[in-house]
C-alpha cells in the first residue's frame, strides 16, 4: 500500500499488527527485568506518544510515567546543533529509568539525553526504542537494550513518526518510496 504525505510517497513497511505483537514481547521482557522495581517510563515527545501508550499497556509491574522533549536548533559554527531537554518535572534521583523512543537514527539526540539524565543520579537508565537504524548510528549507546525493529537507513513515517509534521496519525509505518508511482 502506498500513501502520499506532503510532497513524498511512502510504501507500507510495518503493519500495526506486527508492531502490537513485538510490543507485547517487549512488555514481557520488561516485566521480567523490572520485577520488584518501580521504574519510570520517560517518553520522548513527539514521536513516542503512540508507542509509549501501547507499550505501557503491556507492562504489569507498578510504574510511573513522564514525558519530555529534546529540542534542537542550530547554534553558531562553534556550537553546531544545540540541544535542550524540556519539561522533565519529576525527581529521578535513585530511580530506574526507561527512556521510550520512537526511533534511534544517528543516536545523537539520545546520547545527549542520557548524559543529561545521568547528572540527576538515577539508579539505572535503559532505552526502549521501537525502531533502530544501526547503519545510521554515530554514537555508541550501551543503554539501548530494548529494540522493536532494526530497519535500513531510510526515512520512515507513521505511528507517531512524522514527515514535515504530517503522518503521525497513521496506524502503520511506511518507508519513503524509491520507485515513482505509475500514475
Ligand atoms: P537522531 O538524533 O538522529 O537519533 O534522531 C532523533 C529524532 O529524529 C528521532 O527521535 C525522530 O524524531 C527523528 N527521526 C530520525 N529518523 C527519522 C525517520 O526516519 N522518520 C521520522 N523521524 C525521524
Amino acid at each position: 500500500m502506498r500513501v502520499q504525505i506532503d510532497d513524498k510517497e511512502f510504501d507500507l513497511m510495518l503493519e500495526y499488527d506486527q508492531i502490537k505483537k513485538r510490543t507485547r514481547l517487549l512488555g514481557i521482557q520488561l516485566n521480567l527485568d523490572y520485577e520488584n522495581k518501580v521504574p519510570i517510563f520517560i517518553g520522548v515527545l513527539n514521536g513516542s506518544f503512540l508507542f509509549m501508550a501501547d507499550l505501557v499497556k503491556e507492562v504489569n509491574v507498578p510504574c510511573e510515567m513522564a514525558f519530555l522533549r529534546v529540542s534542537s536548533y542550530k547554534g553558531d559554527s562553534s556550537t553546531g546543533i544545540v540541544r535542550e531537554v524540556i519539561g522533565l518535572d519529576i525527581d529521578i534521583n535513585g530511580r530506574d529509568i526507561i527512556i521510550v523512543e520512537d526511533i534511534v537514527d544517528t543516536g545523537l539526540t539520545l546520547s545527549y539525553l542520557i548524559k543529561q539524565l545521568k547528572e540527576k543520579k538515577p539508579a539505572s537508565i535503559q532505552v526502549c526504542s521501537l525502531l533502530y537504524k544501526p547503519t545510521a548510528l554515530q554514537a555508541e549507546i550501551e543503554e539501548l537494550t530494548y529494540i522493536g525493529f532494526e530497519i535500513a537507513n531510510e526515512f520512515v513515517v507513521g505511528y507517531g513518526l512524522d514527515y514535515n509534521g504530517l503522518g503521525r496519525n497513521l496506524k502503520d509505518i511506511y518507508r519513503v518510496s524509491k520507485v515513482p508511482s505509475e500514475t
